[in-house]
């Protein structure tokens, strides 16, 4: 089978075996078939956040669980039980409609639910983890179901416990989301408050909808559409530095961008470093640089894995070079 329409990046790699799961115990009647224990497994979602290197000689689960489910309410929050294959917009534009508020932050990031928590995606100030309650997954060894509350998650910038200590070891079959019945809305971050305003928004019309459509105009203003060129978001984490060495930088560089996360440490975008060393909009082959925003690397076509991480190499040596920073890939590579 090949995986080019299963992955964003489109890379045209094939699989050995393939299956799609659409419930939880189909997944566990799999873990126990003697013949696949000790076959390596690649677990699917949208596909929209690996690099795949070479053909997999393993079996890969795509995913495909559905279901939206409010299971319970209390006086200020609603529970929705959504299922791991869900497109995550999908699951977005279900909360705006139904005004369940807390995801509209978080509007058209690509992938599925079940994706959505192992890296604890974020955007526009918002980060799952604000309104995850809980998710159910399935022991790859056992075929046994485990809740995972919040801090069995161990979530972290772009992290959680399923990328760290248990990384392979679980399954995530379905997510529990806590939102909330009254909106908090968050508008401080980047270009949303300048969106709105353009929109004719003020603070007194201020909707969840409103937001999600801001969020949606500025996505599209600067990610390029996977459907149109491959890709798969930010291929780097944003690093973070010791606040001395932000400082120094700064006098050298003061444009730079930096958000502070504690007294000690600046997060600084590695967009910008990227571009200052003059790699945004470059191409080769049909490997690039986007150039529109120099955190995603992009696929115009028949580039291989490889070729995508010899100029993810070459950024970030370029980087390295230049600032003293190391990047690290936010991607997965398989
Ligand atoms: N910047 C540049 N040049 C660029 C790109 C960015 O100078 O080519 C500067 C911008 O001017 C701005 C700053 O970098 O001052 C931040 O840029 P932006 O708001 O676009 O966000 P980001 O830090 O590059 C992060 C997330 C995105 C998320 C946006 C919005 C990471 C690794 N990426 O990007 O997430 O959508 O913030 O919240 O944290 C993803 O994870 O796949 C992803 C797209």
């Amino acid at each position: 089978v090949s995986l080019k329409p299963y992955n964003t990046f489109g890379l045209d790699v094939n699989t050995r075996y393939w299956v799609e799961i659409n419930q939880e115990d189909d997944l566990q009647t799999l873990l126990q078939l003697t013949e696949f224990v000790n076959t390596p497994k690649l677990i699917l979602g949208g596909g929209s956040n690996v690099l795949l290197r070479q053909h997999f000689n393993g079996l890969v689960v795509k995913m495909n669980i559905q279901g939206i489910d409010v299971i319970r309410e209390d006086d200020t929050h609603i529970y929705v039980k959504v299922g791991a294959g869900v497109i995550w917009h999908d699951l977005v534009k279900f909360c705006v409609n139904q005004g369940y508020a807390g995801l509209e932050n978080l509007s058209l990031i690509p992938g599925t639910v079940g994706a959505a928590p192992m890296q604890n995606i974020g955007a526009y100030g918002v980060e799952i983890e604000q309104v995850f309650e809980s998710l159910t997954a399935i022991d790859v060894a056992s075929g046994k179901q485990r809740i995972f509350n919040h801090a069995d998650c161990a979530f972290g910038y772009r992290e959680s416990v399923f990328k760290r200590k248990l990384k392979d070891q679980y399954i995530i079959t379905s997510v529990t989301f806590q939102l909330d019945k009254t909106p908090t809305f968050h508008t401080r971050y980047g270009a949303i408050q300048e969106t709105l305003t353009e929109m004719g928004i003020s603070d007194d019309t201020l909707t969840i909808k409103a937001i999600s459509d801001a969020v949606i105009h500025i996505r599209q203003s600067k990610l390029p559409d996977p459907n149109e060129i491959g890709n798969a978001g930010s291929f780097f984490k944003n690093p973070e530095i010791p606040k001395p060495q932000f400082d120094l930088l700064k006098s050298t560089y003061p444009t730079l961008p930096g958000y502070p996360i504690s007294d000690d440490i600046v997060k600084v975008p590695a967009g910008w470093l990227i571009e200052q060393t003059g790699w945004k909009g470059y191409r080769l082959g049909d490997a690039g640089v986007h150039t529109k925003q120099a955190l995603v690397l992009v696929n115009y076509g028949n580039a291989t894995g490889d070729e995508i991480l010899t100029l993810a190499h070459q950024v970030q040596k370029s980087v390295y070079d230049k600032f003293n920073i190391e990047i690290t890939p936010e991607v997965n590579v398989v």
